[in-house]
């Protein structure tokens, strides 16, 4: 029998990352839970342990942080049991556009975009050669939503989806599967770190639900799952409208109406 590959999850230690790791550990997989408080890990890692019977390892990181990330990367890089990556640690935006600090720009974007693009690319080089694993990045439904005030945020989450389409094409072709994950408003801590009270919001899913669905678009290996989206066809919609204003991109000259008028 050939045994079931680790999951390396990251921000694991709340949300969404420690339900994927109920989960996985439920299905019997191994897991590496990766996020700063260690000691909520080790909880977690006791627990899944003794009620899942599996092996779990913790890596104390903050993604934000060269060493922390490299350390993460090498674990990824040199680990062959490892054949699942979780990409979830991710950060909310608190405030508009003129109240952010260049240091919290900083934190947002390193963690929610180039933490997530260096563990990927650590990881598929072994995942192409080995032609198996899988990449699952979480977006978010802002990403499609400027509409929302979280500018930054969502402009995070567009380039994962980005980042995902792209993997996607570049890597399935060597039997790697890649997945975007794009929850809307979900009860976890996300919220209260960036400030909002999550109970004022009028909708709002539970954790266990989103998790379970994005599994059942792993397990279809679903490019994008969208678990709020109740009319699937928007999506196609959507993509079909992409690529049609592709088709319409003619490189050699100008539109009309950007002619100078003579
Ligand atoms: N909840 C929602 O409504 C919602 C909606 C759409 C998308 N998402 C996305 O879902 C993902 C998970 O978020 P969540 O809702 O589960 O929120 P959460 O409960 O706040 O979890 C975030 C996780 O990321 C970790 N983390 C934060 N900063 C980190 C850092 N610098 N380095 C390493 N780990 C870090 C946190 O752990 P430590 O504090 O221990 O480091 C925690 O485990 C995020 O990418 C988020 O953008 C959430």
């Amino acid at each position: 029998m050939t045994s079931l590959p680790t999951v390396l999850i990251t921000g694991a230690s709340s949300g969404i990352g420690a339900t994927y790791a109920e989960r996985f550990a439920g299905r019997g997989h191994d897991l590496v839970l990766a996020a700063r408080d260690k000691a909520r890990l080790d909880t977690l890692a006791a627990r899944l342990r003794e009620e899942r019977g599996v092996s779990v390892d913790v890596l104390q990181a903050d993604l934000t942080l060269p060493a922390d990330l490299a350390a993460v990367e090498t674990r990824l890089r040199d680990d062959a049991r490892i054949g699942i990556l979780i990409n979830n640690a991710g950060m909310g935006q608190a405030g508009g556009f003129v109240q952010q600090s260049a240091a919290g720009i900083e934190r947002l974007i390193t963690l929610n975009t180039t933490a997530l693009t260096r563990l990927a690319a650590a990881v598929a080089p072994r995942f192409v050669q080995s032609r198996t694993g899988a990449i699952v990045n979480i977006g978010s439904v802002v990403g499609f939503a400027p509409e929302l005030g979280m500018s930054i945020y969502g402009a995070t989450k567009a380039f994962v989806l980005f980042l995902s389409q792209g993997l996607n094409l570049e890597l399935s072709p060597s039997g790697v599967y890649v997945q975007a994950v794009l929850p809307a408003a979900t009860r976890t801590e996300i919220w209260e770190r960036a400030g909002v009270d999550v109970n004022t919001l009028t909708e709002v899913m539970e954790v266990g639900e989103l998790v379970d669905a994005a599994l059942v678009g792993f397990d279809r290996r679903e490019l994008v799952t969208i678990p709020p989206l109740h009319v699937a066809a928007r999506w196609d919609a959507l993509d079909g409208a992409r690529q049609g204003l592709l088709s319409d991109i003619r490189q050699a000259h100008v539109a009309d109406r950007y002619r100078p008028e003579a």
